[in-house]
């Protein structure tokens, strides 16, 4: 049971990340100045550090995050799609298809991909537009989430999920990433023994709700401009 879940996300991601990394590749098919010869060495040690499992946990060059690369490194069985991907990667940064911001972008988004398992930010779209996951989802919400964010979201201890205000982000990578990983200091809990299906139908449904603008906590975070809340003094 456990070895065919494993192989499924190994399947899956490698899935995942061959289409990230094509639609990255003719997206950037434009790009400007290549990366210079020190920067690709240091990216492909910092890689290969990434694969055998002695990188360090918080790996900046990777532009990582502490912990990070131990929570790649223990999906041992999807190293090998790591490494195909990696693969692609470096060769669009030799012959110059990559600029180093893009390379960045495109790191993160690999562990981003990997944080979330064997879910996909469009998944996460997808199951906003179906209306049985939203149902589900909500009753996700209502057992588990509700005493911290309102019936409705409109906040308590929790932040007001409905305003267009967010502290972590709004896209579906993120609250997926909020939602699965939690926030230890702020006192939100993680999720993760809910199992991936519930998370996705929640994080589903917090997007859904999202612009409802209920009555509630006060907003907190930033807009997608990056703008604060209009007059608060939080920082
Ligand atoms: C024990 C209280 C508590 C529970 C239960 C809880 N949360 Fe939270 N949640 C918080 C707090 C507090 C924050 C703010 C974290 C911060 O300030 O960084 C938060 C933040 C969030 C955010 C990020 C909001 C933003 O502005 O970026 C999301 C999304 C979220 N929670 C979803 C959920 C979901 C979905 C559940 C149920 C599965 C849940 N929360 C259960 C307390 C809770």
């Amino acid at each position: 049971m456990f070895v065919v879940a494993v192989v499924a996300t190994a399947g899956f991601a490698v899935a995942a990340i061959g289409l990230f990394i094509n639609a990255y590749r003719m997206s950037v098919a434009n790009a400007a100045a290549p990366l210079d010869a020190e920067s690709v060495q240091a990216y492909e040690t910092a890689q290969a550090k990434l694969l055998d499992g002695t990188g360090p946990a918080d790996d900046r060059a990777l532009g990582g995050e502490p912990g990070r690369n131990e929570r790649a490194n223990k999906l041992g069985a999807t190293r090998t799609s790591i490494s195909d991907a990696m693969a692609q990667v470096t060769q669009a940064v030799q012959k110059g298809e990559w600029t180093p911001v893009r390379l960045n972008q495109a790191q993160v988004e690999i562990l981003d991909r990997l944080d979330m398992g064997g879910v996909t930010p469009e998944a996460i779209l997808a199951a906003v537009q179906t209306p049985t996951e939203l149902t589900a989802g909500q009753a996700t919400f209502t057992a588990n989430c509700a005493a911290c964010h309102g019936a409705n979201g409109n906040g308590l201890v929790g932040p007001n999920l409905t305003d267009k205000y967010w502290i972590h982000g709004q896209g579906p990578t993120e609250v997926y990433k909020v939602i699965s990983k939690g926030v230890a200091a702020k006192g939100m809990p993680p999720w993760t023994h809910l199992g991936e299906e519930k998370m996705k139908q929640v994080a589903a449904y917090v997007l859904s709700i999202k612009g409802k603008n209920l009555e509630g906590k006060a907003p907190q975070g930033v807009d997608e401009n990056g703008n604060p809340p209009p007059s608060t003094n939080d920082g």
